[in-house]
């Protein structure tokens, strides 16, 4: 069969007119439809588990942009929940878990086959939405990368320079490799879960793989994500694996190569001339607009889309934002994006 999704067709290295286009975080805060989803759940979680509300707004800038793609709405931060971190979100400052400094806290979390449970209504949620999105519209399943993931599960809360992970991986290096390895296995058999329900991507976000430096960054972002990588690929040949270090920086160089994904994702501090030479060499490439353009739109959202797309236009290329869209973003900025990407 010839492959008319515009995205898929992308991660299988074609290169196209007009790139495909999606958004990391296209289903938030600055829609005013996913304001009032949420609040009809109630909150942040309730709405990560009810399989219709989290369909519904998956939907949502679907229906109001028609995006190339649809990521599954959920959070990485289920996972350490399903390995029964306790996790709730402070509104206006973030995600806290209960925290994982001791042997003794590492074993009283469950076994990897036990995060089914807490996870069984995010895979109903893929399973509505491979009903209802449009055929031409391709469905995201995601995870947090382990270091990412187990970043949080150690300070309990974001950090902004993870140095409660690198204090535990330089302390207690047995443990912290420990912890690194069961979040590893959770990834496998929950991104397998979400395949199996009908996701026909599934994208792993190393958000702070930029504060691993040299051996660390081999060790704890690229290994992870090569063993994910090639677990999903054994099981489910044929499902593409998009990969993103954020500000990996010379770690992008060989990412791909190394881990096995089929596409590399781009945060905005790479230069456009760089990632053509050293990393699009390796296959398809997403990114990289500054989500910034989403606030200030105008003219110089323009020019920078335009520049993207030609940038990248001899390789494969998915058009997106170098990281989430904010909330106080203009939804008729995201709109002006993809008139520029589609008008070419
Ligand atoms: O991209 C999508 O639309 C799919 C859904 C998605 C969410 N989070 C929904 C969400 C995805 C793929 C994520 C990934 C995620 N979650 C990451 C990796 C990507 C990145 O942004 O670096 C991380 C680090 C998290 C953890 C997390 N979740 C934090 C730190 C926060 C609070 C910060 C914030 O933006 O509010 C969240 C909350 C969260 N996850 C929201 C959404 C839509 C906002 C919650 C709300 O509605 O109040």
């Amino acid at each position: 069969m010839v492959e008319t999704k515009k995205l898929l067709r992308a991660l299988a290295g074609e290169v196209q007119d007009v790139p495909p286009i999606w958004m990391m975080r296209q289903a938030g805060r600055y829609l005013p439809e996913y304001r009032a989803t949420r609040a009809q759940a109630g909150d942040f979680l309730s709405l990560c588990y009810n399989p219709e509300l989290a369909a519904e707004v998956t939907l949502q800038p679907i229906r109001r942009y028609g995006f190339d793609a649809a990521i599954l709405f959920a959070d990485i931060l289920l996972v350490p929940q399903a390995l029964g971190a306790d996790l709730w979100f402070v509104t206006g400052e973030g995600p806290r878990l209960s925290t994982i400094t001791q042997p003794s806290e590492f074993e009283a979390l469950k076994p990897v086959s036990d995060i089914h449970e807490t996870l069984s209504p995010i895979y109903e949620t893929v399973r509505i939405l491979s009903r209802e999105l449009p055929a031409e519209t391709t469905l995201i399943g995601f995870a947090g990368a382990p270091w990412t993931v187990a970043t949080y599960m150690i300070a309990g809360r974001g950090t902004p320079d993870q140095g409660p992970a690198h204090a535990l991986r330089e302390g207690d290096t047995a443990l912290f490799e420990a912890l690194l390895d069961r979040i590893t296995a959770a990834t496998i058999e929950y991104l397998s879960a979400q395949i199996e329900a009908g996701a026909e991507v599934v994208k792993i976000f190393d958000s702070w793989a930029g504060s691993l430096k040299g051996e660390a960054f081999q060790k704890y972002a690229v290994e992870p994500c090569r063993v994910i990588t090639q677990a999903i690929k054994a099981r489910h040949p044929g499902i593409p694996v998009i990969g993103f270090p954020r500000e990996a920086g010379e770690g992008y160089v060989g990412f791909a190569g190394a881990t096995g994904v089929d596409c590399v994702a781009l945060d905005n501090s790479v230069s456009l001339d760089w990632a053509v030479e050293h990393v699009q060499v390796d296959g398809c490439i997403q990114g990289n607009l500054a989500s910034s353009h989403m606030v200030t739109g105008g003219q110089a959202l323009v020019d920078e889309t335009r520049r993207i797309v030609d940038a990248f236009s001899n390789g494969p290329h998915i058009f997106n934002l170098g990281h989430g869209i904010t909330p106080d973003a203009d939804p008729e900025n995201v709109q002006l994006m993809i008139d520029t990407v589609r008008s070419r």
